[in-house]
C-alpha cells in the first residue's frame, strides 16, 4: 500500500515536471560562457533584425562550422512598420537571453502591443529552416475568465467556428505561393455575446500549408485544454502562433476579414439549413480585405411564408369573447396569447395603432388588461405551417434574443394568424418589430 502511495507521488511529480517543462521554450543542453557556440550565437543575434526587414519579414540563416555552427531564423507580422520589426526582434532576443541564459536552442514569439507588432526568433545547433516543430508549447491566457449569464456553451461553438474559419484563412495559400509571411491571417467576428472577437494565426512561411494545419491545430487543442475559459490568450509552437482577444490584436484593423458567427453556430446543432459558403467550400480563400457579412439568419425562416395579407373576416368578431386566456407554454416563460385578448389589446387592428408595415407584417401598438403596453407583429400569412412548426420557430426565435433588443413576450397561432407581441419600448427603432432586425 505504502509503495503504491508512493508511486501516486512520484506520478504526480512527474505530471508537474512536465507541466513547468512544457511552460519554459527553453531546450537542449548548455554552452559555456565564452565558447565558440556563445559567439556564433550572438553574432547571428547583431545580425537579424536588420536582415529580417532586408528579406521582407522572413530570414534563415546559420552562422559558424561544425559542432558550433548555430542555425536561426527570424519572422515578422504583417503590416507595420519596419522599426516596429526590428525592435520586436530585439525585444525577443532580449527576452530569450534572460529566460533561457546559455542554452543551445529556444524559440520565442514576442507582440509589442505598443508598435502593433509581432515576431518570432528561433535558433538551435540544428537546421531549423523548413522543418515543422511541435515541441515545446508555450500558453499565455487573460486572467479575466468568461462568467455568467454568458453562455460559455454558445461561446464555444462559435469559437470553434472562427477558429477553422481563421486557419482555413492562414493555410489557404498556394504551395508554391512565393509571398514570405503567406500563412497569415486576422479575423475579426462579431459573436452572440460579443461584439467584437480578434483572432489571429500565423506560421512560418518555410513550412507546408498541411503542417501549419497541423501546427495551428495543436494550438488550438493546447489553448482549449489549458486555458479554456479566459477571455483570450495565445498558443505558440516553435512552427507558429495563435491568439485571439476580445480586443484589437496588433492594430491589424486594416485588411481584416470581418464575419458574423452567429447564425453559424446556431445553425450548427441542427444541421445545415442555411447555405455556408465559406464551410461548404474548403479551397476558397478568404482574401485580404474582403468584407465577408454573412448575414444568413436562420430567423429568415420564419419570414419566408411571406404572402398576401388575409383579409379581415367575421370569424374573429367570434374570439372577443376569449379575451382574458393567456397561458404559458411549454413551461416556458413566454406566453401564448389568445387571438381575442389580441384583438382587444390592439382595437381590432384598428388602423390608429398601427406602428407600421414591412414585408413581414403588418405592427400594431396595444395595451394588455395588465396596463403593459405590446407591440403586436402579425405576420403576412399564408405558410400553412403547423402549430408546432411554428410554436418551435418562436421558441427558437426567444433563445437567440439578445438582451439589449426588444424582448419576445410572446406569441399567438389560431387559425391563419401567426402572430409575434413584443415588448413595446418607447423610443426603439421601429424597425425592430418591422422588419424582424431584432431577431
Ligand atoms: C545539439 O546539442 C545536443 C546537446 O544539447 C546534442 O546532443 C546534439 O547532438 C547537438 N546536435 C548537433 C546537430 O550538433
Ligand atoms: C568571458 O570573456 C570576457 C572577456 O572576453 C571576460 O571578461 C570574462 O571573464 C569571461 N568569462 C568567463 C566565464 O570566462
Ligand atoms: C534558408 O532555408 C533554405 C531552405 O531551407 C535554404 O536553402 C537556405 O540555404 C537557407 N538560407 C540560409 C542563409 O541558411
Ligand atoms: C492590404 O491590402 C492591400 C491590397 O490588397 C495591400 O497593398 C496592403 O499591403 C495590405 N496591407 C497589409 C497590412 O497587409
Ligand atoms: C472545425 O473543423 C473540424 C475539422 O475540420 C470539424 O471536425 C469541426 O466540426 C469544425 N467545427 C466547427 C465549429 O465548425
Ligand atoms: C503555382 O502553381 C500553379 C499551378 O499549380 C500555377 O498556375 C502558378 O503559376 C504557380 N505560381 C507560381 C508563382 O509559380
Ligand atoms: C496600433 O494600432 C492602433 C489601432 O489600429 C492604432 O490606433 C495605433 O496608432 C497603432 N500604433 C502604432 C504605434 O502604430
Amino acid at each position: 500500500m505504502r509503495k503504491l502511495c508512493d508511486v501516486i507521488l512520484f506520478s504526480c511529480f512527474l505530471l508537474l515536471l512536465t507541466f513547468v517543462d512544457v511552460e519554459a521554450d527553453c531546450e537542449g543542453g548548455l554552452f559555456a560562457v565564452n565558447s565558440t557556440y556563445s559567439e556564433n550565437l550572438n553574432s547571428l543575434f547583431s545580425s537579424l533584425a536588420s536582415n529580417v526587414i532586408a528579406n521582407n519579414g522572413f530570414y534563415n540563416t546559420s552562422t559558424g562550422e561544425g559542432s558550433n555552427k548555430v542555425y536561426g531564423l527570424a519572422l515578422c507580422g504583417r503590416g507595420y512598420p519596419k522599426q516596429a520589426c526590428v525592435n520586436c526582434v530585439e525585444q525577443a532576443i532580449q527576452e530569450s537571453q534572460q529566460r533561457c541564459p546559455n542554452r543551445m536552442k529556444s524559440f520565442r514569439w514576442t507582440t509589442r502591443d505598443s508598435d502593433n507588432a509581432s515576431c518570432l526568433i528561433r535558433y538551435a545547433n540544428h537546421s531549423v529552416s523548413a522543418k515543422l516543430e511541435l515541441f515545446p508549447p508555450t500558453l499565455s491566457d487573460n486572467p479575466l475568465i468568461i462568467e455568467e449569464p454568458k453562455s460559455l456553451k454558445l461561446f464555444r461553438r462559435e469559437w470553434e467556428a472562427l477558429t477553422n474559419l481563421t486557419m482555413q484563412s492562414a493555410t489557404s495559400a498556394p504551395e508554391n505561393s512565393s509571398v514570405v509571411l503567406k500563412f497569415y491571417s486576422v479575423v475579426r467576428a462579431e459573436f452572440t455575446e460579443f461584439a467584437n472577437v480578434y483572432m489571429m494565426m500565423q506560421c512560418t512561411p518555410d513550412i507546408l500549408s498541411s503542417e501549419c494545419n497541423k501546427c495551428l491545430s495543436q494550438c488550438v487543442l493546447n489553448f482549449q485544454n489549458n486555458n479554456w475559459g479566459s477571455q483570450g490568450g495565445a498558443g505558440r509552437l516553435p512552427s507558429c502562433y495563435f491568439r485571439w482577444d476580445l480586443y484589437p490584436i496588433c492594430g491589424s484593423s486594416e485588411n481584416m476579414t470581418r464575419v458574423s458567427m452567429i447564425s453559424r453556430a446556431i445553425t450548427l446543432p441542427q444541421g445545415d439549413t442555411v447555405s455556408q459558403p465559406e464551410n461548404d467550400n474548403k479551397g476558397k480563400r478568404i482574401r485580404n480585405g474582403t468584407i465577408a457579412i454573412i448575414v444568413v439568419p436562420t430567423v429568415i425562416n420564419l419570414f419566408v411564408f411571406v404572402g398576401l395579407f388575409i383579409i379581415f373576416d367575421q370569424r374573429r368578431k367570434a374570439y372577443n369573447k376569449n379575451i382574458n386566456e393567456c397561458f404559458d407554454s411549454d413551461g416556458q416563460s413566454m406566453l401564448r396569447f389568445s387571438i381575442g385578448m389580441i384583438l382587444s389589446a390592439t382595437d381590432d387592428f384598428s388602423p390608429e395603432n398601427k406602428l407600421g408595415q414591412g414585408g413581414f407584417g403588418t405592427v400594431y401598438k396595444g395595451i394588455l388588461p395588465n396596463g403593459q403596453e405590446i407591440a403586436v407583429k402579425r405576420l403576412a400569412s399564408g405558410s400553412g405551417q403547423g402549430d408546432t412548426e411554428f410554436k418551435n420557430e418562436v421558441s427558437l426565435l426567444t433563445r437567440l434574443q439578445h438582451k439589449n433588443l426588444v424582448k419576445l413576450l410572446g406569441f399567438c397561432h389560431e387559425g391563419e394568424e401567426e402572430i409575434l407581441v413584443y415588448e413595446l419600448v418607447p423610443n426603439s427603432s421601429l424597425d425592430h418589430f418591422i422588419f424582424g432586425e431584432s431577431l
